[in-house]
């Protein structure tokens, strides 16, 4: 899980290649490194911690002189996070160099191989095998050595390599690991994703599987693995790369938070037509929806409670029994699925090695499969039977909030339109709702403006050791949600308990002063949540609760107190999450945290 670039032209490439780095780092940044052809040599830098460490060691890159050359920006997975780990890769006489993202999942055997020819390793990675076996297998050209070495490898791996004897080229090979190439009047490029080239150009090559690309100052030639050539067509970017910058924010994500309401409406708008839900995407006709026997959502993370909510919802209000599963869970426990089951498969990136392993388990078993998914031409994108785009942009934050609001927006549609084939509501019914749902991005905009009053709030909590979060049914889904984002960036221990459950052990853990944050946004659970926080107060617990605008009686049970605009009782956690993402952001901020950039984590987990 790394970020690669790659850059030959008329330009310097090494500040080329910082610039492009910086916009990938949310894809790691536990070390960083570029190697650079110049003269016929192949000079490399790379170091321990952030980009600005490799920035401030090559002075913005202006030590390393060449205009061709690649970087890598990491997040360890084989071998610890050391400068000999870091990417680029060489093989013995540094005459080959390698970026890689992925993981070569057969590098043990191939190492011991190497080992036995001879080969001498350095680092403790599986890249490194990769630029020993080109070695072994290259006489001159680079097309049949990298050929060769896909043969060989198992696993997944974007690839970009420059060759000392080719000083005027660079390769880029992709399996199973997002790859894209840039063509630009400057010179032409190799990137994980789209933002990282967008300053040079918005005409973009995705590669697929098995291919590989030979990028020349002018010039870009697309194989297969057989060494055939490819005819392959840029897409244009449409979108800008303000978009994908911070935009006078703190942090991205308290820029994303606030790009939520835009998300949710660019989102449902062209999903409404005249009053009825249309999803074209969806590719299923009204008697395929009718004769859906089950649902399974698989996902992870952020993805993954964005499905919990998807489950009370379908199953609420369509009534199709709904299971939701850890798509790490999923893959490994032989599922019962047939053709009548519908599997959706929820990620923002659309690269999570776990829900694509997921999708190609249910997909060999016959079931349909729906991707909701951020990342247009991603992998799960690619792979799903159908497709139902989220529009919140680019996420670079590696906590998510707006890409999960807008999954939630595209369960509730589902939802309604299955609901409305299936005929379990009304087409009253449906139409108010579709009013209700169309209001909660000016709903959100308002509990947006609480935010002084939730930071001020967040701030008294900045030494607490645990946060508890309880509620029941949706109210629960989001509790789950809550926590995490809270554990996630602020370090705290924090856990999400369905209320009725405390009684079996977690209410054991509260104590004078333990912030507990409970939600009741379900008018029917709301007596039952309510008997659970007096249950916690009593213990000493410190309540915030998150509750519909007409409970003002909920004060006599809290020390602090978010309102909620009224809406339909299935969409409350679009509007209950605002608060708790608000929350979370500032105790972390409090804390003098990197927001954007949580410790351990990635935004995009491309290994399992
Ligand atoms: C990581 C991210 C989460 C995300 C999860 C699933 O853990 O930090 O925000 O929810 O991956 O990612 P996906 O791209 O599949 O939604």
């Amino acid at each position: 899980m790394c970020g690669i670039v790659g850059y030959i032209g008329e330009q310097q490439a090494a500040p080329v290649l910082l610039d492009g780095l910086a916009k990938l780092e949310y894809r790691g940044y536990d070390s960083a490194g570029m190697a650079v052809c110049d003269n016929g040599e192949i000079r490399m830098v790379k170091a321990t911690g952030r980009l600005k460490v490799l920035e401030a060691l090559t002075k913005g890159g202006s030590t390393l002189p060449g205009t061709a050359g690649i970087g890598h920006t990491r997040w360890a997975t084989h071998g610890s996070p050391t400068d000999t780990n870091a990417h680029p890769h060489f093989n013995g006489s540094a005459s080959i160099a390698v970026v890689h993202n992925g993981i070569i999942e057969n590098y043990q055997k191939l190492k011991r191989k190497l080992e036995s020819r001879g080969y001498h390793f350095v680092s403790e990675t599986d890249t490194e095998v990769i630029a020993h076996l080109l070695d072994r297998y290259y006489t001159g050209s680079p097309l049949e050595a990298i050929t060769k070495v896909m043969h060989r490898m198992e696993g997944s791996y974007a690839l970009g390599i420059i060759f000392q004897d080719h000083p005027d080229e660079i390769y880029a090979v992709r399996k199973d690991s997002p790859l894209i190439v840039g063509k630009s009047s400057a010179g032409n490029l190799i990137a994980s994703d789209v933002p990282a080239i967008l300053k040079y150009t918005r005409s973009v090559y995705f590669m697929e599987n098995e291919e590989i690309a030979k990028l020349t100052r002018d010039d870009i030639t697309f194989y297969n693995i057989d060494e055939e050539e490819l005819e392959k067509e840029p897409t244009e970017i449409s979108w800008d790369l303000s978009a994908a910058e911070k935009g006078g924010y703190d942090y991205f994500m308290m820029k994303e938070i606030y790009e939520q309401p835009k998300a949710i409406t660019d989102t449902i708008s062209p999903r409404i037509r005249d009053g009825k839900i249309v999803i074209e995407e969806l590719g299923m006709t009204d008697e395929e929806i009718a004769q859906i026997s089950k649902i399974y959502i698989v996902a992870c993370g952020s993805a993954y409670h964005a499905g919990v909510t998807g489950k009370y919802v379908l199953e609420g209000m369509a009534r199709i029994p709904v299971e939701v599963d850890l798509a790490s869970e999923f893959r490994y426990r032989n599922p019962i699925l047939d053709e009548q089951t519908l599997v959706i498969v929820i990620s923002q990136s659309g690269e999570t090695a776990d829900s694509l392993a997921a999708l190609r388990e249910a997909k060999a078993k016959g079931s349909r499969i729906l991707g909701i998914v951020n990342v247009v031409g991603s992998s799960i994108a690619r792979e799903a039977d159908n497709v139902f785009y989220t529009w919140a942009g680019p996420e670079i934050s590696v906590a998510t909030t707006k890409a999960y609001s807008t999954q939630l927006a595209a369960l509730y549609l589902l939802a309604m339109k299955f609901s409305n084939v299936r005929g379990t509501i009304t087409n009253e019914e449906l139409t108010s709702m579709i009013e209700q749902l169309q209001q909660l991005p000016r709903q959100i905009e308002f509990l947006l403006g609480s935010h002084d009053r939730i930071q001020k709030f967040a701030n008294r909590f900045l030494a607490a050791d645990h946060i508890f979060f309880i509620g029941r049914g949706l109210d629960y889904a989001i509790s789950l949600e809550g926590s995490l984002k809270l554990k996630e960036i602020s370090y705290i221990h924090s856990e999400a308990y369905a209320a009725g459950e405390l009684k079996h052990g977690t209410i054991s853990l509260i104590e004078d002063g333990t912030p507990v944050v409970a939600v009741l946004t379900q008018e029917e659970l709301y007596r039952k949540t309510i008997s659970n926080i007096q249950e916690v107060r009593t213990r000493g617990a410190f309540v915030m609760t998150v509750t519909n605008a007409n409970h003002t009686d909920v004060e006599k049970n809290a020390d602090f107190v978010m309102y909620l605009p009224e809406t339909n009782s299935y969409f409350t956690n679009s509007l209950a999450v605002i608060p708790l993402q608000l929350f979370a952001y500032y105790v972390a901020l409090g804390r003098g945290l990197d927001v954007d950039k949580p410790r351990n984590l990635a935004k995009s987990v491309t290994v399992e």
